[in-house]
């Protein structure tokens, strides 16, 4: 089987999939290789992640790592989930082919990009707390 059960799952019955309207962070990111495209909104009270939501033009491998992305920082503090790597996404999902690594890393830029956005409406500069939103090593 190419792909495990738990990406199998994140596909067919994704979570978190929709958008926040009053969101206080928003995110869109493309992804280098494949031209797909994810947004992410997320709302944040007192450091903390209390709710997230994609939408993504992306193949099924971005849809299952960034619905199970999303569950993996819902209720957690920002800290945590800026240290969410498409690694640790991966591993959660029981792994994805190798040619679809980098479908993963639009997830984890597209929760940097919204926080990075929650960031600049707080009147605060993200680069310092968030770095260089870029690519990975897999997508070139
Ligand atoms: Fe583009 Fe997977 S092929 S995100």
């Amino acid at each position: 089987m190419l792909y495990s059960e738990k990406v199998l799952d994140h596909f067919s019955n994704p979570r978190n999939v929709g958008e926040i309207e009053d969101a206080d962070g928003v995110g869109e990111v493309g992804n280098a290789k494949c031209g797909d495209i994810m947004k992410m909104y997320i709302k944040v009270d007192n450091g903390v992640i209390t709710d997230v939501k994609f939408k993504t033009f992306g193949c099924g491998a971005a849809v299952a790592t960034s619905s199970m992305a999303t569950e993996l920082i819902k209720g957690k503090p920002i800290e945590e989930a800026l240290k969410l790597t498409n690694k640790a996404v991966v591993e959660a999902l029981d792994g994805l082919p190798a040619v679809k690594l980098h479908c993963s890393v639009l997830a984890e830029q597209a929760i940097k990009a919204a926080l990075s956005d929650y960031y600049t409406r707080q009147g605060i500069d993200p680069l310092p707390i968030i770095g260089e939103i870029g690519d990975c090593e897999h997508c070139h």
